[in-house]
């Protein structure tokens, strides 16, 4: 995580946070989800509230443990991260995730792995070539 982590934060704190984040923004992604599911049966004030949370998840604590955790730094930096991020995960990451899936008999878990990792590939890709723009620029 941190593209330019808090120096004034023990390393322990710094950890911490970032275990909260990522349980901020799956519960953000996660509760959108469920008012989705919320609203097509037909529960249109369970749909609120999930969006309410999730809008809580996102805005408020999940931005105020990355302002903390001075997780965006500058463009470059953020872009150097993303790239890293999306590496692991196009070159390492799904792959590994594919070939387990595939050796155990999950064959919609290999297939689904293989085509994210492409679409990281582009993510990749084009932050990459975003990052290229602005060494060309200094
Ligand atoms: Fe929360
Ligand atoms: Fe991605």
């Amino acid at each position: 995580m941190a593209a330019s982590s808090h120096e004034h934060l023990h390393a322990a704190t710094l950890k911490n946070l970032s275990t909260a984040m990522h349980g901020e923004a799956y519960a953000h992604a996660k509760y959108l989800l469920y008012a989705e599911a919320a609203r097509k049966s037909g529960h249109a004030e369970l749909a609120d509230v999930f969006t309410r949370a999730a809008k809580t998840e996102r805005t408020e604590h999940f931005a105020e443990e990355a302002a903390l955790a001075g997780l965006a730094g500058s463009n470059a930096e953020n872009l150097r991260d993303a790239i890293a991020g999306e590496s692991y995960e196009a070159k390492t990451m799904y792959p590994s995730f594919a070939e387990e899936a595939a050796k155990a008999g999950d064959a919609k878990a290999a297939k689904l792995f293989r085509e994210i990792a492409a679409d990281e590939a582009h993510h990749r890709d084009a932050f990459q070539a975003e990052l290229k723009k602005i060494d060309s620029h200094r």
